[in-house]
C-alpha cells in the first residue's frame, strides 16, 4: 500500500470550500483502491492567518511542506489585504520556493459543458498550456523611487535566463511530444520585445531540435488569442513566459465552459520538491460561505495530482467520474448557469466513484 503525505492549503475565500471537499473525494477513492491511501495534513495560512500574524505563511513554512508528496492548494486573495502580498507571500513563495517552473494548465470542453465559441465541437478544443512559473515578467526585480513626489518611478523588470527558458521549453516538447497530436506552439511578442523575448526564440529553434518528431509552430501572443478564438483546432500544447501564459489561460479556460473548472499544476519536472495543484478560479469573495462554489476546478486538479504521483487507475477514476457529472446539467453549479450547490456535486462524484 502507497500512503501518500498530502499538503492541504486552503487559502482564503472559496478555497476554504472546495478544498475539504476535494479531502472527501480522495479519501472515497482512496477506500475504492485499496492500494493508495492519503495522509493529509492542513495549514491555515492565508488572510486569516496574515492578521493574526503579519505574514501570510510562517517564515520556515517551506520546510513543514518539503518532504510531502503533494500540495492541493485553494486560493489566496482577501478583500482587505493587497493582491500583491497575498500572493507574494504564499503562492509565489511555495511556486519559487519549490522551484515548480512548469506551470500545466489542461482546457477541455467536457461532456455536458457549453462553450461561448459558436461552431466549436469539444473534440475541437483540447490545449495543454505550459507557463513559465519561475521568471519572467514575475521575477519580483524591480523597485520604487521618489514614492509620492512627481520624479516617481517604478520598474518591473522581466527576467529570462537561458537556463529558465530551456528547461520549460524542453518540458513543454516533451508533453507536446505525449500527445497524440505532437504539436506545440511557443508564444512569443519577440516583435517588440527585441531582447528577452529573441533569445526565447532562438531557444525553441534550439530545443526543436531535440525532438525531430514534434512539429512546432510559433505565434506572436496577440495573434494567439484571436487564433483561439478563431482556430482551435489547430492548437494543441502552448508554452509562453509567465505573463502570456497568466492571460491565455484565463481565455482558455472562459472558452471552455468556465473558471470554476480549470485545473493547474505547479510542476517541478525533477521532482526535486514536492509540486502543487490548484483550481485556477481564486478566492472569488463574492461567493464564499455559500456553498456555490463549483469543486470542479479543485478535483480535476487532483486528476492532476494523481497523475503526477503517478497513480494511473486512480487518475483514470476520479476524471470519468467527473466527465459523468458534468454531463448531467441538473449537477452544474451557477458559474454554468445551473442551480447545482457545491455539494451535490461533490456527493455525485463520490457516488461516481463508487459504481
Ligand atoms: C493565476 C492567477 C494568479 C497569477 C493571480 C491570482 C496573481 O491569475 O494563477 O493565473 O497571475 O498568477
Ligand atoms: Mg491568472
Amino acid at each position: 500500500m502507497k500512503k501518500y503525505q498530502i499538503a492541504l492549503i486552503p487559502g482564503d475565500g472559496i478555497g476554504k470550500e472546495v478544498i475539504p471537499e476535494c479531502a472527501r473525494v480522495l479519501k472515497t477513492l482512496a477506500k475504492c483502491y485499496s492500494k493508495i491511501s492519503f495522509d493529509f495534513q492542513e495549514f491555515d495560512w492565508g488572510g486569516d492567518y496574515y492578521r493574526q500574524h503579519g505574514v501570510m505563511m510562517p517564515e520556515d513554512g517551506l520546510d513543514a511542506l518539503r518532504n510531502k508528496d503533494a500540495i492541493l492548494f485553494g486560493s489566496a486573495g482577501d478583500p482587505d489585504i493587497p493582491d500583491h502580498i497575498t500572493l507574494w507571500g504564499l503562492r509565489l513563495k511555495i511556486c519559487q520556493g519549490f522551484d515548480q517552473y512548469a506551470n500545466v494548465r489542461p482546457t477541455r470542453i467536457l461532456p455536458g459543458i457549453k462553450s461561448p465559441l459558436r461552431q466549436c465541437e469539444p473534440h475541437q478544443l483540447d490545449w495543454v498550456i505550459v507557463r513559465e512559473n519561475s521568471e519572467g515578467e514575475y521575477s519580483g526585480v524591480g523597485g520604487r523611487a521618489h514614492q509620492g513626489h512627481p520624479t516617481e518611478v517604478a520598474t518591473d523588470m522581466s527576467i529570462l535566463t537561458r537556463v529558465g527558458v530551456e528547461r520549460v521549453q524542453r518540458f513543454a516538447f516533451n508533453l507536446a511530444q505525449s500527445r497524440p497530436r505532437k504539436h506545440l506552439t511557443v508564444i512569443t511578442k519577440s516583435n517588440a520585445q527585441r531582447h528577452g523575448m529573441v533569445m526565447w526564440d532562438e531557444i525553441a529553434v534550439q530545443i526543436a531540435k531535440e525532438f525531430p518528431d514534434v512539429t512546432w509552430d510559433k505565434e506572436l501572443v496577440d495573434a494567439a488569442t484571436a487564433r483561439m478564438i478563431n482556430r482551435p483546432e489547430s492548437i494543441d500544447t502552448v508554452v509562453a513566459t509567465n505573463l502570456h501564459g497568466d492571460i491565455l489561460t484565463d481565455l482558455a479556460a472562459a472558452l471552455a465552459g468556465s473558471l470554476g473548472i480549470a485545473p493547474t499544476g505547479n510542476i517541478d519536472p525533477e521532482r526535486r520538491y514536492p509540486s502543487m495543484f490548484e483550481p485556477i478560479h481564486g478566492s472569488a469573495f463574492d461567493i464564499m460561505g455559500k456553498g456555490l462554489a463549483n469543486p470542479i476546478g479543485t478535483f480535476w486538479s487532483a486528476v492532476m495530482m494523481l497523475e503526477h504521483l503517478g497513480e494511473k487507475d486512480a487518475t483514470k477514476c476520479l476524471m470519468t467520474a467527473i466527465e459523468k457529472v458534468t454531463t448531467n446539467p441538473a449537477l452544474h453549479t451557477r458559474d454554468l448557469g445551473g442551480t447545482a450547490m457545491m455539494k451535490d456535486v461533490t456527493e455525485a462524484i463520490i457516488k461516481e466513484i463508487h459504481l
